[in-house]
């Protein structure tokens, strides 16, 4: 059996799962913690001794003697006079009960122990030691200057840096002069709209599928938006022209999220379709750097300098904490996307900045992709055997590339049903209605690979299978 839910006399909600590689004493710390934090624990209420704990969740005593002392330790339980445990009263937060606001997200990241949502590098694997030597190196060697406000586009070392790093691996057209820094590009998109409004944008066309965040701030921008039919090929480009859009989102090297490549026939099409309307194309190029078959595609940027603008990120190839996103701007729109990054936030911060030009100058930004593709490519491999063995009847599509797999649903399984399914057992998955704005399609599910071990995959498939089981049988 997979996993055991449990709920204990004592109010405690428990989901252990036997396989996983997250330690049962690690998996009960977890609900009791939570179960205090969200005050389904009271405050002072006796907590049951180790062996009847242990007795109902059917672990050894030690297991639940050492979650016990862990959370001792931490202030959560106090150990009494008399060989009692209690729960520490004021921990829970005030107003916290299960379904109120502030506990929640925790304990549905913490319940969820396995996690297939997509967008997710390996954190684990940032290049803690080469980003301290950047770090050093620019703290040690930078101007003074450097650390008063700047040019809204950003410290003029990673606009360089960003330039040639751009112009070598994809093909843009960029000159540190065009290059913005921004805080990833969730701010890009955040800074395109306003100002592309207030130069005569007025309808925006995105790919249908695509992520709804930037639809919601172009929206908020004063723009219309359309959806446009994404084929296996990419964007529906004659779709595109009826829609009389004046500007366009793409995601031409690895479509979001169904994972196609733009054909160089709908790229020469596109481009014309631009030239046609004096139209604007948005590239979103958020992680051609993992393409595992052959180089991409260079960017769309480089055959239409004044036509595209470039947004790229290191969410996927080194963090998304980071925040740290890039755009390569048409001259004539530069100036207005610098000002505005000054009105908002007075630029991006400028350690990180130098740090990143540093680590791109210096090879660690290659380095650090070279070492990452061959673990990004083999997980890939792994998902698709083992998907290809025990989900048969689900239709992966897309090239590969990404941190992510996209695969149809069998037209008679309804998407929400399987993902419901899914996470009572214990997984988390998204699915592709989130992302459509408009067409209707079959069910699908995006399957992001990039942060999970090899065996975690192979289960994460495992409970896919039960949960189509689980739809298909009704349960
Ligand atoms: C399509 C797409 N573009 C870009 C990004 C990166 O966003 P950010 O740089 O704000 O982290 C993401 C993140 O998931 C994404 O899905």
């Amino acid at each position: 059996m997979e996993s055991r839910t449990n709920t204990v006399g004592w109010g405690l909600f428990v989901e252990l799962d036997r396989e996983s590689s997250i330690p049962a004493h690690v998996q009960l710390e977890v609900a009791i913690r939570d179960g205090i934090r969200t005050g389904r624990l009271k405050g002072e209420s006796v907590v049951p001794s180790s062996r009847r704990l242990a007795q109902d969740l059917g672990l050894s005593r030690g297991v639940v003697v050492e979650a016990y002392q862990q959370l001792t330790a931490e202030g959560y339980l106090i150990s009494q006079a008399g060989g009692y445990t209690r729960v520490a009263s004021g921990v829970t937060r005030a107003g916290a009960s299960p379904g109120k606001g502030a506990a929640q997200p925790a304990s549905t990241e913490e319940k969820h122990l396995l996690d297939f949502r997509y967008g997710r590098p390996d954190v684990t694997q940032f290049p803690r030691a080469a980003w301290l030597r950047s770090l050093r190196k620019v703290l040690t060697e930078s101007p003074h200057d450097r650390l008063n406000y700047l040019d809204g586009r950003g410290a003029p070392e990673l606009r360089a840096a960003l330039a040639d790093y751009l112009n070598r691996v994809r093909g843009t057209w960029a000159t540190p002069d065009n290059v913005v820094a921004c805080n990833g590009f969730a701010q890009a998109v955040a800074l395109i709209m306003p100002v592309i409004a207030s130069n005569g944008v007025r309808r925006l066309a995105v790919e249908d599928p695509s992520d709804g965040d930037a639809v919601r701030i172009a929206r908020a921008a004063g723009l219309e938006v359309v959806g446009i039919p994404v084929t296996p090929d990419g964007i529906d480009v004659a779709a595109l022209a009826r829609s009389e859009a004046d500007a366009i989102l793409v995601t031409p090297a690895h479509q979001f999220p169904t994972g196609c490549v733009l054909s160089s026939e709908a790229r020469t099409r596109l481009l014309a379709w631009a030239n046609d309307r004096n139209a604007l194309i948005l590239e979103d190029d958020y992680d051609a750097e993992y393409r595992y078959d052959e180089t991409p595609v260079g960017a769309l940027h480089g055959l239409a300098p004044d036509r595209v603008l470039y947004a790229g990120t290191a969410s996927k190839t080194l963090a998304p904490g980071l925040r740290l996103g890039w755009m390569v701007v048409p001259d004539r729109l530069v100036d207005a996307i610098a000002a505005l990054k000054v009105e908002v936030d007075r630029g991006s911060p400028v350690i990180d900045q130098l740090a990143f030009a540093e680590f791109l100058r210096n090879g660690d930004f290659d380095r650090h992709l070279r070492r990452m593709r061959p673990i990004y490519r083999r997980r890939r491999d792994v998902l698709i055997d083992a998907m290809n063995e025990q989900v048969p009847e689900l239709d992966p599509v897309g090239i590969a590339a990404g941190l992510h797999i996209f695969a149809w649903l069998p037209p008679d399984l309804p998407e929400v049903e399987v993902i419901a399914a899914a996470r009572r057992r214990g997984l988390m998955v998204a699915g592709i209605h989130d992302y459509r704005h408009g067409t209707e399609d079959r069910g699908g599910l995006l399957l992001g690979y990039a942060k999970l071990q090899e065996d975690m995959i192979r289960r994460g498939v495992g409970i896919v299978r039960r949960a189509l089981d689980d739809v298909l049988g009704g349960g």
